[in-house]
């Protein structure tokens, strides 16, 4: 594992592996990294020559009163568990190399950045495209590794790498969850032990709507209703959002299909917590 920290060496390594013909793959991360990640990094490297995972914690997708200063990090940790994954490079920008003082280009995200996340977080999907769409140009690769957790990001990416031209094949992959169903993420650091039972509020409820779909309601508003009704039901949990939207456009049916998310937002104490589950018969 080579452990890199500046744009220069990062373009060093690369250059000749890319002449070479090697496939290179990305994983961008913010680090304090888990099991959702490393499958990120499985599958990178089954697939490819390569594998690059980015460990940047990008200010510019967290909002003024949101957690940034206080986001985990334990980067020798992440580097001991990517070596332990035959990752090939981890590259740790410092901050001021990815924006320099100068910096002054974002990315308008693409329409699928309208509501939900986008809705709750403004200027979090102009954050994540910008960061993206930079680490996408230094390290040129030719997959793109993100989790299906943030499924509203990933057809973002999508939609962002398709309007870019960006030769890059974007993979998602499936959400990784504690054995209590509970999403794998970061922020499950934060959760006390008591809001760590509560939080399993959100893939219960999602859970059910699925059930409610397959015993033969395909009413989206109706299913909606019915997890509103059980998350608000519980104390302690404020509910952001729930949604049902087409996987690819973002937008809401009236009747669900197969291939469609069910997703959703919770606020457990300070904590936002996101999921989403697809509709699959
Ligand atoms: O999903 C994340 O961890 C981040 O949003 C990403 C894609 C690394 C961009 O900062």
């Amino acid at each position: 594992l080579h452990i890199i920290q500046s744009i220069q060496e990062l373009r060093m390594r690369l250059c000749p592996l890319r002449q070479a013909g090697k496939q290179i793959a990305i994983v961008p991360t913010m680090g304090y990294l888990h099991e959702g990640h490393l499958s990120l990094c499985r599958a990178a490297r089954a697939e490819n020559d390569i594998v690059v995972v980015t460990i940047f914690v990008n200010p510019t997708q967290f909002g003024p009163k949101e957690d940034f200063d206080r986001y985990p990090r334990d980067e020798k940790r992440d580097a001991e568990l990517l070596e332990r994954e035959n990752v090939d490079i981890v590259f740790i920008p410092p901050v001021s190399d990815i924006y320099p003082q100068s910096h002054s280009t974002a990315i308008t995200p693409p329409a699928q950045s309208q509501g939900w996340c986008g809705a709750s977080r403004p200027g979090h999907f102009q954050g994540v495209c910008t960061v993206v769409s930079i680490l996408f140009n230094l390290v040129q690769p030719d997959r793109g590794y993100f989790g299906e957790k943030d499924a509203q990001q990933l057809a973002v990416i999508r939609q962002m790498a398709l309007d870019l031209h960006y030769p890059i094949e974007i993979i998602g992959c499936p959400i990784v969850r504690e054995k209590d169903g509970l999403a794998m993420s970061s922020r499950n650091v934060y959760l006390s032990p008591e809001e760590r039972r509560q939080s399993l509020i959100l893939s219960k409820t999602l859970k059910q709507g699925l059930e409610k779909a397959r015993s033969g309601c395909l009413n989206v508003s109706d299913i909606i209703k019915d997890g509103e009704k059980i998350i608000q039901s519980i104390t302690g949990v404020q509910l952001d959002y729930l949604g049902i939207v087409d996987q690819n456009t973002f937008m809401t049916p009236e009747r669900v299909s197969i291939g469609d998310v069910y997703l959703g937002a919770i606020l457990v104490g300070k904590t936002r917590l996101i999921d989403n589950m697809k509709f699959r018969v």
